[in-house]
């Protein structure tokens, strides 16, 4: 399957640093496999305008479950569609604790992501306390199964692995705990969803420049969710660079 490197700004960038994404696609034209950025909200229309013919491809960091009406500050997800996203971040960790978002409301806005024809990057991951608690298969597995909705597809869902500790931290799980965890979400996936195999599994947290090969090279890793590397192209680049020779 073809590999994804997605890049996620969270609360940073403006107008500025679209600069990152000329100079991005100028060391990367043909990069062999698929890239996103995820920018604030305010970025995505002229980030789309700016990409348009391009390898890369660009995603939004949350969205509303409802279609419409009376939600200020909230973005639905066919505002993003029209401004261009085809992916949209759901149930990120940091949305998770800063806004308490749960399974169920990520479960009900992967719904709408898919109905405005948007791609659903749905995270999950376990915090440091599960992990020590021995508890990680069983949240990632909970989530999975509460997070994401039936009628999951290829074509429609990739799911992110990110365990919580491992967020802007520098800190990595080892390569055999990653291999772990992607191949129980594999195994999870084809349980429930035909055409599994397909599905992308990415993992995320502290993905850098120096780690990422040896991250890819794992089976069911096909790509990654890069937070703090993805705001220089040049970072972002070594790691396409990465997941293409691995
Ligand atoms: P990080 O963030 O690469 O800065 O650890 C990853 C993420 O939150 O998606």
């Amino acid at each position: 399957m073809r590999k994804l490197v997605a890049g996620n700004w969270k609360m940073n960038g403006t107008s500025a640093d679209l600069a990152e994404v000329t100079a991005l696609l100028a060391t990367h034209p043909a990069p062999g496999c698929d890239m996103l950025f995820c920018p604030p909200a305010t970025l995505v229309s002229r980030m789309s305008c700016l990409v348009r013919g391009t390898t890369l491809a660009v995603g939004a960091q949350d969205c509303h479950a409802a279609t419409a009406g009376a939600h200020t500050g909230d973005i639905s997800a066919a505002m993003l569609a029209d401004a261009g996203a085809s992916h949209v971040i759901l149930g990120h960790s940091e949305r998770r604790t800063d806004h308490g978002e749960s399974d169920a409301g990520v479960r009900a806005k992967t719904i709408a992501a898919w109905r405005a024809g948007l791609i659903a990057m749905v995270c999950l991951g376990e915090t440091g306390a599960e992990r020590d608690a021995g508890e990680t298969l069983s949240v990632v597995g909970r989530q999975l199964r509460d997070s994401v909705p039936e009628g999951a597809t290829a074509a429609n869902l990739v799911l992110a692995y990110e365990p919580v500790w491992a967020i802007g931290t520098g800190r990595t799980p080892t390569l055999a705990e990653i291999a772990e965890v992607h191949s129980f979400l594999r195994r999870e996936l084809a349980a429930r969803f035909a055409g599994a195999t397909e599905i992308r599994l990415l993992y995320g947290g502290s993905v850098k420049p120096d780690n990422a090969a040896a991250i890819f090279a794992l089976a069911d890793v096909d790509g990654a969710l890069v937070g703090g590397a993805s705001l220089k192209a040049a970072d972002f680049g070594a790691i396409v660079t990465a997941l293409t020779t691995a």
